[in-house]
């Protein structure tokens, strides 16, 4: 069967094919004293707190299980606005604010929307490889520009204005980022903004891991630098609920009809449980918990990450957000006798039964050399972990 070139062009998520082999390896492990521990996941390992399950659990009960208004329930709207006027300290008006299946479903029509066949868009290597398919899917070109720690892993002005070209559409971030966990500099987020503005271009961001920042200086909205930023968020990362598949986007008001007709045809609404549940999500009861489960991330990565630096595992930077370490791993692999990335998650999967993730999948420029750590797991395994792995590169 002949498959069309834009499917073809999609490379695999190798991140989810690693989790696939540790899950094997993990089978035969199980019964061993030393079971896997999984440093690979990519999302929380808590679930959502009990006020979310009850309001899942009453809208099935109620029979409120029809479909929605394509753009998301008003009240989650409206309490989406809501949270950004109290978290971050700004309007969002409820009308710029469209409710979908996911962060992943947010940056499918965001793309569909403003994208042309052969349009580039400029991204930071490395960055969350979906991020490029979506572009690619939308027929666009991801032009992936090296960065340094030093920019902490994010675009600079500079770069962007050295890579814009007239095929250039707009520039797609992710702050904090995965795999890094590190954040864009606001200065900087508004001079790269000024710049794409100035060249009638689009700037996205994909604050998807927005709600779990630990430094005062990056937890700040792209969304109050200026309306005409396109903000992707989501229910899965801070609000704990990455398989009830609920997200959303900001956007200037004159995209809301376009997205509208794109999700009613594509979609037609996100899922209906999800979004009657997530409405207890902005109960003080639930964002106390969440903000419990923000300090034990901290406190995660505050004992993790001098961790790694011990056993030779540099982290250039230290991650300001979401629950990633990026470890340079080019000494340790070389003191097991392997080389490269993922050579090396292999060896540690095998010998530590710690999974982890190789950098493969998130870039080109530096990537065979680097792995990356999730702390997305109970401190009592992170220190298993960490002893584990000690005991290997020593
Ligand atoms: C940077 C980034 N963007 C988007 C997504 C997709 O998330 P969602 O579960 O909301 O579709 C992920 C998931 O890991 C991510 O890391």
């Amino acid at each position: 069967m002949k498959i069309a070139r834009r499917a073809e062009r999609i490379e695999p998520f190798y991140v989810m094919e690693v989790g696939k082999a540790a899950s094997q390896l993990a089978r035969e492990y199980a019964g061993s004293d030393r079971p896997m521990i999984f440093l690979n996941i990519g999302e929380p390992d808590f679930t959502a707190p009990p006020l979310v399950q009850d309001a899942a659990a009453r809208a099935i009960r109620d029979g409120r299980t029809q479909y929605t208004h394509a753009l998301g329930l008003d009240r989650l709207r409206e309490r989406i606005s809501g949270w950004y006027a109290q978290r971050f300290g700004v309007d969002v008006p409820a009308r710029r604010i469209v409710v979908t299946a996911g962060a992943s479903a947010a940056l499918q029509l965001a793309c569909l929307a403003l994208i042309e066949a052969g349009d580039e868009i400029l991204m930071p290597d490395p960055s969350y490889p979906c991020n490029r398919h979506f572009v690619s899917a939308a027929e666009g070109d991801a032009v992936l520009i090296p960065t340094t720690a030093e920019e902490r892993y994010q675009l600079s002005a500079a770069k962007v204005q050295e890579h814009w070209g007239p095929k250039t559409r707009g520039v797609l971030l992710a702050s904090p980022s995965n795999p890094t966990g590190t954040s864009i500099h606001p200065d900087e987020l508004r001079r790269i903004h000024a710049f794409v503005q100035a060249q009638g271009g689009i700037t996205l961001l994909d604050e998807i891991y927005l709600g779990l920042s630990y430094e005062d200086t990056f937890g700040h909205t792209a969304l109050a630098i200026d309306d005409q930023v396109v903000s992707i968020n989501s229910f899965s990362k801070y609000f704990n609920m990455t398989g009830w598949r609920l997200g959303w986007l900001v956007v200037p008001e004159v995209l809301v009809p376009a997205l509208e007709r794109l999700a009613q045809n594509l979609f037609i609404c996100p899922s209906t449980v999800a979004q009657y549940a997530a409405l207890a999500c902005f109960e003080d009861e639930s964002i106390a918990e969440y903000e419990r489960r923000r300090a034990e991330f901290k406190a995660r990565r505050d004992w993790f990450v001098p961790q790694l630096q011990e056993m030779g595992l540099q982290v250039p930077v230290m991650p300001d957000g979401a629950f990633y370490a990026w470890a340079d791993c080019g000494d340790a692999a070389r003191r097991l006798g392997v080389q490269g990335s993922w050579d090396f998650a292999f060896e540690v999967m095998k010998k530590a039964h710690v999974a982890i993730t190789p950098g493969r999948d998130f870039g080109q420029a530096e990537t065979s050399r680097f792995v990356r750590f999730s702390t997305a797991n109970s401190m009592q395994q992170l220190q298993e972990a960490a002893a584990r792995l000690k005991g290997l590169l020593q």
